[in-house]
């Protein structure tokens, strides 16, 4: 090589490192901010993103992605398969349950013609599950409901991952169906070793608080609630760091299956 290729190369070399530092620093972090309540975490939002996840934008969202079985589904297919086997006949509610992705993915699996399973979450995502339903979409089957309590009494609730982002307590939540059910199912339930954590998420274009609970004191709130933990699993594919503040750790992912004592 002579001295005028050497230069061109080094040149080559040069920009391709100025592009990637540049790719590194424009790109937006997945998990940005860190703030310890969510009311602190949606005052930082702009207005046009206060909505969170109520909004029709969200709908199309990660849906084929949740629409299938993926890995962290499986212990919750596990236990609801050893559910309707021992019980013959279930009903379920499914808090978050979108439009009905995991009724969806699961049917292929489990024999959910003996489970009543009624879907409870934010309005745009209802009329949107009505909307599909309509369509043929998403199973007859479903009942969407507008609050908690029109689930009327349930065996089971699911809350698949709807503890990032809803803006209650478990307790709440409980006070606020029909009656306790006997058994709950979580899962990803984003979790630390420390105090708990609110930082933004990015999902589509829109940023949503995502909550990152210490995982000591949130098993304390389900015992608390009447619960045993009968089977708890670490979700590792989904641990989290936060771009804008690595020194805080990795959160740790968690599913729990519950039964009241
Ligand atoms: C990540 S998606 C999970 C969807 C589905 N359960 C699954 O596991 O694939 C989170 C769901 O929680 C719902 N959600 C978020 N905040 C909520 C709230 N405050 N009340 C009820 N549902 C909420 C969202 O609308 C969305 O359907």
């Amino acid at each position: 090589m002579n001295a005028r290729e050497a230069i061109k190369t080094s040149a080559y070399y040069a920009m391709g490192a100025a592009t990637r530092l540049r790719a590194l620093v424009d790109r937006e972090p997945n998990f940005s901010g860190a703030f310890p309540t969510l009311e602190l975490a949606q005052a930082a939002l702009p207005t046009d993103a206060s909505s969170g996840y109520d909004s029709d934008d969200m709908v199309e969202v990660g849906l084929g992605h949740m629409m299938g079985v993926l890995g962290w589904d499986y212990p919750v297919m596990f236990w609801l398969d050893r559910l309707i086997r021992e019980q013959h006949r279930i009903s379920l509610l499914d808090a978050g349950g979108h439009v009905g992705t995991k009724h969806h993915a699961f049917g292929p699996y489990l024999d959910l013609e003996r489970v009543d399973w009624a879907i409870w979450d934010l309005p745009a995502l209802l009329r949107a599950g009505k909307h599909a339903q309509d369509r043929g979409m998403v199973s007859k089957d479903i009942a969407f409901v507008e609050t908690l309590r029109d689930a009327g009494k349930v065996d089971l609730l699911l809350a698949s991952g709807l503890f990032q982002y809803i803006d209650i307590s478990f307790k709440t939540l409980l006070d606020r169906m029909a009656e306790r059910p006997r058994w709950v199912m979580l899962n990803k339930v984003a979790t630390r070793h420390d105090t708990d954590i609110v930082t933004l998420q990015l999902i589509g274009k829109k940023r949503v608080p995502y909550q990152i609970r210490d995982r000591k004191k949130f098993e304390g709130e389900l015992k608390a609630a009447g619960y045993v933990i009968r089977d708890s699993w670490t979700i590792t594919g989904l641990s989290h760091r936060i771009g804008t503040h690595p020194w805080l750790g990795e959160s740790e992912s968690k599913g729990y299956f519950l039964e009241r004592v």
